[in-house]
């Protein structure tokens, strides 16, 4: 596992055209506006991921100076889902320049940050030394391969707030339609037999992973079914229409108190226009695609399981169906090949998921179909450290300040998970009543 710098800068760059270009999808009059109450504004992520990258690579990684200790400060830190509501004290806010809140630098101003941030991270990547055994910050690259990952993380995190702004203040891209036509497949069990599941790896058996994917950790999983198919909005609407909302017997008691104070009634991305079912998606609204795996919540999720008499898998069961077989455990669902557009929908391969049913080639070897791709999904598991977990010095706050037993994990990928992280180690993990990721479920029993 040799380091490969010119791989790490083209992965850099790549991350930084892709970056580019899902800014460009938005009118510039949204720059500071804040399309989710709890996140930062729009200009905030423009400075924090070449931020991110250089506060962590250049200046705790290499020790070199600042290029403008405000705006470092000022772009340290996302609200990220991941990163709950630590921060938000001190967010400049107040209206300052006419359409610029007080306290936020110009558009010009984030560029030419920015261009000198990517400049000198570059640099660092093509020449310095940033793979040192024994130092906590670049053993085995430990550095590049975080900052390369948390702006592929982030790219799915902005979409989650472009996907709240109104379709006016977004350009879809050329020739782009949802692709809604497919019919919903059957519900299906599919039995799976008892045995082993992977869940964490030891560090040194990989090029790179999160502190919460580590040490090496299996589990037993004892005989379970599992629907073959994600709950689609076909499916999930039967429960809309038979009450499920206004019945307390289905729901959490935190949950269904979240119902009544926020006035809930179907998923976030259903909208009601002229007395039919509508899917607001990233461009379009359209009616509602029958065959689309619902985004909901993990309330929502786990009451809808509830009603059908069934539950959410849990995290050790989700690694059993996705990556078991009958010979050993596999690197993706459908064996070991590299991902591609032909075994799901990740990699922003769509801008919306597509029908169930339409990715067999991505079946995991029991026929478990679309794990991985079209939607994260809703585990049982409370998100913990592994035993024997240990903070990285490069991030320490990444995982740990989220061991609260509030956030749930999902597993899998989303239409905007890039394939980088398509491992079967990689975890995500949300609070039970966020609404707005790109999170489906299946249920098991
Ligand atoms: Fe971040």
């Amino acid at each position: 596992m040799r380091f490969d710098r010119s791989a790490a800068a083209a992965w850099y760059r790549r991350n930084r055209a892709r970056s580019r270009a899902l800014f460009d999808l938005l009118d510039e009059e949204t720059y500071y506006s804040r399309p989710i109450a709890l996140r930062h504004p729009i200009v905030f992520y423009e400075g924090h991921l070449p931020g991110f990258s250089f506060n962590t690579l250049i200046k705790k990684g290499l020790g070199r100076p600042s290029i403008d200790a405000r705006l470092e400060t000022l772009f340290a830190r996302g609200i990220d889902p991941h990163e709950a509501t630590a921060n938000k004290a001190r967010l400049p806010g107040a209206a300052g320049a006419p359409g610029r809140p007080e306290g936020w630098p110009s558009r010009d101003e984030v560029h030419a940050f920015a261009d000198e941030a990517d400049r000198q991270v570059l640099d660092a990547l093509l020449n310095a030394d940033v793979d040192r055994p024994g130092d906590p910050l670049l053993d085995r690259a430990e550095a590049v391969f975080t900052i390369l990952e948390h702006e592929a993380m982030h790219q799915e995190t902005l979409l989650y707030m472009w996907h709240r702004l109104p379709l006016a203040q977004k350009r879809a891209p050329a020739g782009y339609r949802p692709r809604v036509g497919a019919a919903p497949p059957r519900s299906e069990w599919i039995e799976i037999p008892p045995g082993c599941a992977t869940l964490g790896v030891d560090r040194d058996a990989h090029p790179f992973g999160w502190d919460n994917e580590h040490p090496a950790l299996s589990a037993n999983v004892p005989a379970f079914a599992i629907e073959r198919h994600d709950v689609t909005n076909e499916r999930f609407l039967d429960f809309v229409d038979a009450g499920g909302y206004a019945d307390p017997q289905w729901w959490r008691p935190a949950d269904w108190e979240w119902l009544q104070r926020e006035a809930i009634a179907h998923p976030l991305f259903w909208e009601r226009h002229d007395e039919a079912w509508h899917w607001r998606g990233m461009f379009h609204l359209v009616p509602l695609p029958p065959a689309w795996p619902v985004y909901v919540s993990h309330a929502e999720a786990a009451a809808y399981a509830s009603w059908r008499d069934a539950r959410l898998p849990t995290e050790a069961e989700f690694q059993r169906a996705a990556y078991g077989s009958p010979e050993g455990e596999r690197q993706h669902p459908w064996g070991d090949a590299p991902p591609d557009a032909a075994r799901g929908v990740f990699d922003f391969s769509s801008w919306d998921p597509e029908a169930a049913g339409s990715h067999p080639d991505g079946a995991s070897a029991w026929g478990v179909e679309d794990l991985v791709g079209n939607g994260w999904e809703w585990t049982a598991t409370t998100f913990g450290p592994f035993p024997g977990f240990t903070a990285m010095p490069s991030y320490p706050e990444y995982s740990a300040d989220f061991f609260d037993d509030e956030h749930m994990v999902m597993k899998g990928a989303s239409t905007a998970t890039a394939r980088e992280l398509l491992r079967p180690t990689f975890r995500n993990w949300f609070r039970a009543r966020y609404p707005y990721v790109y999170a489906t479920f299946r249920c098991a029993r």
